[in-house]
């Protein structure tokens, strides 16, 4: 287990001081720490079909960038390289536990885990990102510089898939040794070089925006064949001006609109669909022979049975009109509030045991879910 310290501060002082505000350099925010892969270990995850890789190369500061899956690693060179890969979590255990001590920020928020290799010199160049990042120094050394958000600052493309940001001044410039931690913001640009082999581990965030959020919600009304009320005017009157859309009728058209984002039931699922989605492919693999409820049930008798989450997952619930929404990995569940207690263990934990989950009587539907997650491979024992 890693174990987060912040300076010194409580994660709240953090909260309040730090996060979506400024920059921190948290220093050794993990004593003595010890990664959980190697160079080689990346290197082979980023040989993976399913898995997302980039290789970039600054050799005299001419950027280029190359996709995985890679067969070989010619192109990472001793020094001027970096490899990233990206959503380890999904396919590395030991690494997902990286992601655990950042767990004081809701599990909805928190996306994946990205991990990079860079020789000497080796960085993705001065760059914006959109989220919060906490970076995490592991094996070596890295030069990094940290700015304010400037809207001045432009940005450009050094290749098709490379967007890079003019330089800019800092407000951190440190080198990073083993267990110290960047926290940066959203929009604050940054830039790391290394300075010996190093690696580094990204804990990312999502903030979805307007318009994701609007057309996944329009998606939604169409799967769900939800938003079939047409506009009507029944005491429509004479006017002057025909060709005027009345202020009224614009804010008609909007209401009829607003009252799909206002039906709560349609809201809520939809909002348990699209925030536990994953980004990145799962590593699932469902059991041989598959549980039947009776199975799960006399498990969930069994005290000494560890159900482990499987990695990447996105377990998230609501609570609404006294039933439980659970939303897992994109799809919705709906269980009685008695539930509660083991909804909350299977949401707020990635490793739970029956008799945790025992400690209050769980409804048939509990166990029915469950089972159904279980011979997904979404949890295992
Ligand atoms: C990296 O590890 O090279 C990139 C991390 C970042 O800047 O977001
Ligand atoms: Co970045």
């Amino acid at each position: 287990m890693y174990q987060l310290v912040i300076n010194n501060l409580s994660e709240q002082e953090f909260l309040n001081d730090f996060w979506q505000k400024k920059p921190l350099l948290i220093t050794q925010g993990f004593a003595d720490f010890v990664d959980p892969l190697d160079a080689n270990e990346l290197a082979g995850l980023a040989m993976e079909e399913n898995i997302e890789s980039r290789i970039i190369t600054n050799h005299n500061n001419d950027w280029h960038a190359y996709h995985g899956p890679f067969e070989s690693f010619e192109l990472l060179k001793e020094q001027h390289s970096t490899l990233l890969v990206q959503a380890v979590d999904h396919w590395h255990p030991a690494a997902a536990q990286l992601l655990e001590p950042f767990r004081f920020i809701p599990n909805w928020r928190i996306d994946d885990l990205m991990i990079s290799f860079s020789t000497p010199q080796g960085g993705v160049g001065p760059h914006l990102d959109q989220y919060d990042v906490f970076i995490i120094q592991g094996e070596g050394k890295r030069h990094w510089r940290v700015g304010m958000p400037d809207n001045n600052l432009k940005q450009f493309a050094q290749n098709k898939s490379l967007l890079q940001v003019e330089q800019f001044p800092a407000v951190i410039d440190c080198i990073l040794e083993p267990g110290d931690i960047l926290y940066i913001p959203p929009g604050c640009p940054h830039e790391g070089y290394a300075v010996e082999n190093a690696l580094n581990y990204s804990i990312g965030f999502r903030a979805p925006n307007q318009r994701d959020l609007l057309s996944n919600f329009a998606d939604h009304i169409i799967d769900k064949e939800a938003g079939n009320n047409r506009y009507q005017d029944p005491h429509i009157m004479l006017r002057d001006s025909k060709g005027e859309i009345q202020p009224t009728e614009a804010d008609s058209v909007k209401q009829l609109m607003q009252a799909m984002l206002n039906n709560e039931a349609l809201f809520k699922t939809w909002l348990g669909t699209t925030l536990s989605q994953p980004k990145h492919e799962m590593d699932l693999i469902p059991p041989e022979d598959l549980f039947d409820n009776e199975q799960i049930a006399e498990l969930l008798n069994d005290n000494d049975v560890v159900f482990e989450r499987l990695g990447g997952t996105r377990a998230l619930y609501q609570v609404y009109e006294n039933e439980i929404l659970l939303s897992v990995n994109g799809e919705n569940y709906n269980l009685p509030i008695s539930d509660l207690n083991a909804v909350k263990l299977l949401t707020d934990h990635t490793s739970v045991t029956a008799e945790q989950l025992n400690s209050s009587k769980n409804s048939l539907v509990f166990v029915q879910t469950f089972t159904t997650l279980l011979n997904e491979g979404i949890w295992f024992c």
